[in-house]
C-alpha cells in the first residue's frame, strides 16, 4: 500500500486555492500574450496593405506603358519603407519585371514558392505570414479597367516585431510571477485565518480529552465556527458539571458500602459481646459465695479483664470503622490495620467454622495511606473470602514486603481463601460496579476497593481456580511522603 502523507488542514486549503490561482493566472497570462501577438500581427498586416495600395498607384501607369525604368525606380523607392525586405512587380504572365535588389537573374523569372504562385493567379490582395522565415508576404494585382496588368509583391521583415513580442511576453510573465507570489502570500494569510479557529478547537478537544475540563475555546464569532466553539464550551461545562455529580455519587456509594458492611458486622458482634458478658455475669453471681476462695478471685479477675479488654477492642474497631472517612494520609502500620479487621470478622468466621490464619511479615515499614480507606478495602476482600466458603474452610491473611522490577517497593496484603473460586469469565468483571453473583450482594465492594487502592498508587491482582479458592493481592507502594499521591475524598 502506498503510504498516505498526512497534510494539515491549513496546508490543504492553501495548496488547493494556490493551485486554482496558478491555473487561472496562467490561463490569463497566456490569453493576454496571444491577443497581444495577434494585435501586433494585425497592425503589421494593415501597414503592409496600406503600403501596397500606395505602391499600386505608382506602378499601374508605368506597367501599362511598359516603362521598366520607372517601375524599377518605384520598386527601389519601396525599399525606403520601414521593414520592407523585398519588393517585386510582375506582369500579367507572372514574370518579374522589377525587383528590389535588381538582380538580373531574377528578372523575367516566375515565383516558384507557394505564395508567389497564388499571388500570380489571385485577383485580390493576399496576406500571409511565414513564421519560419520571419516574413510577412503581401501581394496585390494591378488592374486597369478590366485588364489585369500584373501585380506587386512586398515582403516585410517580422524580426523586429518578433523581438517586440518576446519583450512583451517576458514582461507579462514577470508581472504574472510577481502577482502570483503576492497572491500566494494573501492565500497563505487567508488559509491561516480560516483554519486558526479550527486549530483552536482541536487544541481544546485534546486538552479536554486529557482531562483538563477547565479549558475553554473562548471564540467570539458570529459564524458557524463561532456556534461550534460555543457549543463545544457548553459541552465542556456540562462534562465538568457531570464529573462533579459523578464524584458526589461515588462518595455516596462508598458511604453506603461502609454502612452495609457495618450492618453485617453488627449482628455477629452482638453475639461476640454477649458471650463474655455471660461469663462475667456468671462469675459476678458466684462472687459473694466464693469471695474467700483466692483461686476463684484470681481466675475471676483474669477472665473479667480478658473479656472486658476483648469487648473494648471490638467496640473500638467497630467505632473506627463506622466513622465517616475523612481523607487522612499518615504513616501507618499495615499489620495493625489488617489485624483490626481480622479481629472484627473472626466472630463471623468462627460461626461458619472458618479458620482465619495470620501470617504477618515482621519489621514492615510504615507507609503513607488513609487508614480508614485501607481498612474498608481489607474488610471488603476478607468478607468476600468468608462469603465464598460453603461449610468449613480456611482464610489466610499474609503481609510482606514485595519488590517489583527490582526497584518499586510495595507492601503486599495477600488474602487467600479455600472457597468456591471465581470462574474465568467472571474474573474480568468482578471489579465492575454492581457485578455480583450473590443473592443479596451489592456488587460494589471490589469496585470501591479497586478505586481506593488505585488512588493510593497501588494495584490489586487476583488469582483463582474454580473449586480451589481465590487469592487477592493488594499492593500498596512504599514511597517517601513527598511522593505520595493519595487523592482526597470528602
Ligand atoms: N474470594 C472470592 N471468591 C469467589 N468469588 C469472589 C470472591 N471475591 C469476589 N468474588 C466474586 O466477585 C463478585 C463481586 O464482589 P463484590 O465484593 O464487588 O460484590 P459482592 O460481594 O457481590 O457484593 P457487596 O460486596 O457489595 O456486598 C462477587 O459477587 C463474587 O462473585
Ligand atoms: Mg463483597
Amino acid at each position: 500500500m502506498v503510504p498516505r502523507i498526512k497534510l494539515g488542514l491549513k496546508l490543504r486549503v492553501f495548496l488547493s486555492v494556490a493551485l486554482f490561482y496558478l491555473a487561472a493566472l496562467g490561463t490569463l497570462t497566456y490569453l493576454t500574450i496571444r491577443s497581444q501577438k495577434n494585435l501586433l500581427l494585425e497592425q503589421m498586416g494593415d501597414r503592409a496593405r496600406t503600403a501596397i495600395n500606395l505602391m499600386e498607384l505608382s506602378v499601374a501607369p508605368p506597367l501599362y506603358k511598359w516603362d521598366i525604368r520607372t517601375l524599377r525606380i518605384v520598386v527601389v523607392e519601396a525599399k525606403s519603407l520601414r521593414g520592407v525586405e523585398y519588393a517585386y512587380v510582375f506582369n500579367a504572365e507572372g514574370r518579374i519585371v522589377a525587383d528590389f535588389h535588381e538582380m538580373e537573374e531574377e528578372l523575367f523569372s516566375v515565383f516558384t514558392d507557394e505564395f508567389g504562385q497564388r499571388a500570380i493567379k489571385s485577383d485580390e490582395t493576399l496576406v500571409d505570414v511565414d513564421h519560419k522565415k520571419g516574413i510577412l508576404d503581401v501581394s496585390k494585382p494591378v488592374i486597369l479597367g478590366h485588364e489585369k496588368l500584373g501585380g506587386i509583391r512586398l515582403g516585410f521583415d517580422l524580426k523586429p516585431m518578433f523581438d517586440e513580442m518576446k519583450q512583451v511576453t517576458v514582461k507579462a510573465l514577470l508581472i504574472s510571477v510577481g502577482i502570483f507570489l503576492l497572491g500566494l502570500l494573501v492565500i497563505f494569510g487567508i488559509a491561516s485565518r480560516m483554519t486558526r479557529p479550527i486549530e483552536q478547537l482541536t487544541v481544546a478537544a485534546k486538552r479536554i480529552e486529557q482531562g483538563d475540563l477547565q479549558y475553554r475555546v473562548g471564540l467570539k464569532r458570529s459564524d458557524e465556527i463561532g456556534s461550534l466553539a460555543s457549543a463545544f464550551d457548553q459541552m465542556a461545562e456540562r462534562i465538568m458539571h457531570r464529573e462533579g455529580e459523578l464524584k458526589q455519587s461515588q462518595d455516596l456509594i462508598r458511604r453506603a458500602d461502609r454502612l452495609s458492611s457495618l450492618g453485617m458486622l453488627t449482628a455477629g458482634l452482638a453475639h461476640e459481646i454477649r458471650n463474655p458478658l455471660v461469663a462475667i455475669r456468671t462469675f459476678t453471681q458466684l462472687l459473694p459465695e466464693r469471695y474467700q476462695d483466692p483461686e476463684f478471685r484470681n481466675s475471676f479477675q483474669a477472665v473479667a479483664l480478658k473479656e472486658v479488654d476483648r469487648i473494648c477492642g471490638l467496640v473500638n474497631d467497630l467505632l473506627s470503622f463506622a466513622r465517616p472517612s475523612i481523607p487522612n494520609v499518615s504513616a501507618e502500620d499495615v499489620n495493625e490495620i489488617v489485624e483490626g479487621i481480622v479481629r472484627i470478622l473472626e466472630t463471623e468466621a468462627k460461626e461458619k467454622e472458618i479458620q482465619i490464619y495470620r501470617r504477618f511479615g515482621a519489621h514492615l515499614p510504615k507507609i503513607f495511606i488513609d487508614k480508614e480507606q485501607i481498612k474498608q478495602v481489607s474488610m471488603n476482600i476478607i468478607l468476600n473470602a468468608l462469603q465464598s466458603i460453603e461449610g468449613r474452610g480456611v482464610v489466610e491473611v499474609s503481609t510482606r514486603l514485595f519488590t517489583k522490577n527490582h526497584s518499586d517497593q510495595y507492601i503486599q496484603i495477600e488474602i487467600r481463601d479455600s472457597g468456591a473460586g471465581i470462574p474465568g469469565g467472571d474474573l474480568e468483571n468482578i471489579f465492575n460496579p454492581f457485578f455480583t453473583t450473590k443473592k443479596d450482594g451489592g456488587g460494589l465492594g471490589l469496585s470501591i476497593s479497586h478505586q481506593i487502592v488505585q488512588e493510593h498508587g497501588g494495584y490489586i491482582v487476583v488469582e483463582s481456580q474454580v473449586g480451589k479458592g481465590a487469592t487477592f493481592f493488594l499492593n500498596l507502594p512504599v514511597r517517601p511522603p513527598n511522593q505520595q499521591e493519595v487523592k482526597d475524598h470528602p
